[in-house]
C-alpha cells in the first residue's frame, strides 16, 4: 500500500472550508493508503516563538479531525513533536541544503517581510538587505528559513509517495522533492521515494464565503466552524450578503447568490436546492426563506460532528491514549528509516 503523509497546521478550529477542502478527502485516503497525519506543532514555532498554549491548540485539532471521522485504527495519527526522529533527519537533510536556495522560497520571503515589516512592493533584495542588517539580526529566524527542510524530513521520513496540500504548498514540495533527490545523489543509493503532491483543490469542493465573493476561510473572518452551535450558525448565515433579487427570468447569478446556491448545493438536499433555484429563476427568490433553510442545513450537517467534538475533547484520557498510540505507531515508522540513514552517512545504527 502506498504511503501518504500531511501536516495540519494547529491554527484553530475547522470551519467547513477546512471540512469540504481537505478533511473529506482525508477521510477517503485513509481507506485506501498507509497514512500518516499528524499535527505540525514544531512548524508552529517557526511563525509564532511563542505560541499560546501549543498543547491546547494540537488537542483542539485533533478532537476535530478525530470528530470528523478521521480514524486511529486506519490512519497514524500523531502530534509531531512525539516524534523526535524527524528532527534528526532534519538536521542531515539541513547539512545539504542550501542558504540561498531556501531563501529564495516565496513563502520565506512573504513571512521574512512580514516579520521584518517591508511592505510588499519593495524591490528585489530588500529582505536580504534587511535580514543581514545588524539591528534586525534576531528577528528573522532560522527555523523560519528551514521551514521547508522540516516539512520534507516530515515527509520522507515515512517514505511517503503522495503528500495531498493546498496548491500554495507546491514550493514546499518542489523542495522535498529536491532534498530526498540529494540526499539519493549525494550519497549514491535509491533511498529515498521522490514524493508527488495530491492536490486537493481539485479533488474538492470549494466552500464558499456568505460575505460576498471568494472562499471560507479563517483570515477571511467569514468562516462557518463545526464546533458552532445552531445560534451562532443562524446569525452568520442570515448576515450573507444578498441583493434585491432578479428583475429578469433566468437571469445569472452575482456572486454573493451564487455562494448561497453553491453552499446550499453542499449541504443541503437536492430538491432543496432546486426548490430556491427555481424561486430565483421565477423572479420569487425570497432570501429571507432561503438563508432560513440553509442555516437549518448547515446545522443538521454540523450537530454531529459538532457534539462528538465535544464528546471526544472532554475524554481526556481516550485522546491521551490515540496521541500515543499514534506516536509509537509513528516512531516505529521513523526509526526504521533513521536507522537505515545513520548507517548510509557512516554512523551506527541506534
Ligand atoms: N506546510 C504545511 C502547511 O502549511 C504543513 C505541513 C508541515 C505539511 N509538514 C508537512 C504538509 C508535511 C504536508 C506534509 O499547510
Amino acid at each position: 500500500m502506498e504511503t501518504v503523509v500531511s501536516g495540519i497546521r494547529p491554527t484553530g478550529n475547522l470551519h467547513l472550508g477546512n471540512y469540504f477542502g481537505a478533511v473529506k478527502s482525508f477521510l477517503q485516503m485513509q481507506e485506501e493508503y498507509n497514512c500518516f497525519f499528524f499535527i505540525a506543532d514544531w512548524h508552529s514555532l517557526t511563525t509564532h516563538p511563542h505560541p499560546d498554549n501549543i498543547r491546547n491548540s494540537a488537542k483542539t485539532i485533533l478532537s476535530e479531525y478525530l470528530a470528523c471521522g478521521l480514524d486511529p485504527e486506519k490512519a497514524t495519527i500523531y502530534v509531531q513533536s512525539d516524534v523526535p526522529e524527524v528532527v534528526e533527519l532534519y538536521l542531515y537533510l539541513n547539512m545539504n541544503a542550501g542558504i540561498g536556495e531556501l531563501m529564495r522560497t516565496a513563502s520565506f520571503k512573504d513571512k521574512a517581510r512580514q516579520q521584518l515589516h517591508i511592505s510588499r512592493e519593495g524591490s528585489e533584495g530588500d529582505v536580504e538587505r534587511e535580514i543581514f542588517n545588524e539591528g534586525n539580526k534576531h528577528s528573522v529566524s532560522a527555523g523560519l528559513l528551514t521551514y521547508p527542510t522540516l516539512m520534507a524530513a516530515d515527509i520522507i521520513i515515512h517514505k511517503a509517495l503522495k503528500v495531498p496540500v493546498g496548491k500554495d504548498q507546491e514550493q514546499n514540495m518542489e523542495m522535498a522533492r529536491r532534498f530526498a533527490r540529494r540526499f539519493n545523489t549525494t550519497y549514491g543509493v535509491e533511498f529515498f521515494p521522490i514524493p508527488a503532491s495530491f492536490h486537493l483543490g481539485e479533488r474538492s469542493v470549494k466552500v464558499p464565503g456568505l460575505d460576498g465573493s471568494g472562499k471560507m476561510g479563517k483570515s477571511e473572518g467569514n468562516a462557518i466552524y463545526l464546533i458552532d452551535d445552531e445560534k451562532t450558525i443562524k446569525k452568520k448565515v442570515m448576515k450573507a450578503v444578498t441583493d434585491q433579487g432578479p428583475t429578469e427570468p433566468n437571469s445569472e447569478k452575482p456572486a454573493p447568490i451564487q455562494n448561497l446556491f453553491t453552499m446550499m448545493e453542499i449541504v443541503s438536499t437536492k430538491d432543496t436546492y432546486d426548490y430556491f433555484n427555481e424561486k430565483y429563476n421565477n423572479c420569487e427568490i425570497r432570501y429571507g426563506d432561503m438563508k432560513k433553510q440553509l442555516a437549518v442545513d448547515i446545522n443538521a450537517f454540523c450537530a454531529p460532528i459538532r457534539e462528538r467534538i465535544l464528546d471526544i475533547a472532554a475524554n481526556t484520557e481516550y485522546m491521551e491514549k490515540v496521541a500515543r498510540e499514534g506516536a509509537a505507531k509513528a516512531r516505529e515508522s521513523a526509526a526504521k528509516t533513521l536507522n537505515e540513514v545513520r548507517q548510509i552517512i557512516g554512523f551506527r545504527p541506534y
